[in-house]
């Protein structure tokens, strides 16, 4: 099998990330983060080199990178465990972003997606944002929210009644759970709203969940304490589920991007500044555009949620409600000029992902994933999500705010293109 070490003709061993790792006293994560993933020239790479570079990096076994190179490595068997009805698999390319420097350590992301540009716009994006010390993250503990709704049977001083029970609620909830606890999980917080249009009182019980994304705990929770809810309250029971608005489960990114990053032959770094501050602003007002944008920011979230068995729809229908919290649709990341006409980048999301459990824990592609990021807690992947969301978003209003998208966009969407029409017409002669 090859190594890194015996790709010569294409590649110069000296440059960084593409020596040979060495594993004498490191694990992966310790590995891909004294190399460097900046990658030139990886993307000139044929696949089996590719895997090959990445897999020398993150010191992936022979089974990853049997799981990730051979087309199709779910089972049937494992299908059959994960849904009902399951008739196949649907397979979808899996890239790794390069150039990602994210709290000082090197990443390499990888993304599953089918639309062409976004792993070379994440790269582009971290690389930009390289040039300017890379991303700073951070991370909210991971409170997860159920929420239990009760709908009041008559008259009541519910505000009393549940701020005498609260931390017996808490401890109920709890009750079971010592493994969670004895990782410092377990509910922590509750509190409640009511909504006199439907006389009922929701209850938001808050937990923390650890390494999990930690919906079957939430909902575990919630049942269990809905079950005495009738014996505190004259009350009966509507649901019990979490929230995937997980206002408490946050991770955010920034940047900070020097003007001269943006020069080009064509181009102006100070006037691509602001042209981009200019491109937010268009989003802050303007609902259409804020939807495109934030399109945009989720083509680099979803893949890598995909790529690690991450559920993309609870992250999704979390994000664009997030994005409405001022009352109305707003763009997700905020991007300004500074004083010395560098160019400022922050997020701030909702970011509810686990690396253990379901999925994640089953799929042998999203458990190579996450070898290939080095093993991240569920903290600093939610971290990573975020900083590759930042990036995606990044160039692509570079490339609208100069050139314009179709350029590059389009550049690689015709490789696509070229190729379908190939296909059609091996097809038809066929025929
Ligand atoms: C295309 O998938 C995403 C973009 O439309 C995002 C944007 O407009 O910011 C290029």
């Amino acid at each position: 099998m090859d190594t890194p070490d015996n790709i010569p003709t294409r590649l110069d061993d000296t440059r960084p990330g593409l020596t040979k790792p060495d594993t004498r006293h490191t694990g992966p994560a310790d590995t891909v983060a004294r190399l460097s993933s900046r990658l030139p020239g990886f993307y000139e790479l044929s696949i089996r080199e590719r895997l090959t570079v990445v897999a020398g990096l993150a010191c992936l076994s022979e089974t990853d990178r049997f799981h990730i190179g051979h087309f199709g490595s779910l089972n049937g068997e494992l299908a059959d465990v994960f849904i009902e009805n399951a008739v196949g698999t649907f397979s979808m390319p899996l890239g790794v972003a390069t150039n990602f420097l994210v709290n000082g350590k090197n990443v390499l992301v990888p993304m599953a997606v089918e639309e062409s540009s976004v792993l070379a716009g994440a790269s582009h994006g971290a690389k930009l944002a390289r040039m300017g010390g890379g991303f700073k993250t951070s991370a909210t503990l991971p409170i997860m929210t159920g929420q239990i709704q009760l709908f009041l049977k008559s008259q009541c001083d519910f505000d009393g009644i549940l701020a005498a029970h609260k931390q017996d609620l808490i401890a109920f909830a709890n009750h079971g759970h010592d493994r969670l606890i004895a990782r410092g999980g377990g509910a922590c917080d509750m509190d409640w709203r009511y909504i006199p249009e439907m006389r009922s009182v929701v209850i938001h019980l808050y937990i923390d969940t650890r390494e999990a994304m930690g919906a079957n705990i939430v909902n575990t929770m919630c049942e269990r304490v809905s079950t005495i809810m009738p014996e505190i309250l004259p009350c009966d029971i509507g649901l019990r589920i979490l929230t995937n608005l997980t206002e408490r489960r946050l991770a955010s990114a920034e940047c900070l991007i020097p003007a001269s990053a943006f020069d080009s032959p064509e181009y102006k770094g100070k006037d691509v500044v602001d042209r981009i501050e200019k491109a937010y602003l268009f989003a802050k007002y303007d609902v259409h555009r804020a939807t495109t944008n934030n399109k945009g920011i989720m083509n680099g979230i979803d893949p890598v949620l995909i790529a690690t068995g991450n559920d993309w729809r609870a992250i999704e229908a979390g994000v664009h409600s997030w994005a409405c919290r001022d009352g109305r649709y707003s763009p997700l990341a905020v991007w300004r000029k500074t004083l010395h006409g560098d160019l400022h980048g922050s997020m701030e999301i909702p970011m509810a992902v686990g690396v253990v459990g379901g999925v994640t824990k089953l799929h042998p592609t999203a458990q190579a994933s996450l070898r290939i990021m080095g093993n991240p807690d569920a903290s600093t992947l939610a971290q990573i999500v975020v900083a590759t969301g930042l990036a995606q978003n990044l160039s692509a209003l570079r490339a609208l705010a100069s050139e314009g998208i179709q350029r590059g966009h389009m550049g690689l969407h015709r490789k696509n293109l070229d190729m379908l029409e190939e296909w059609a017409s091996r097809a038809s002669s066929n025929n």
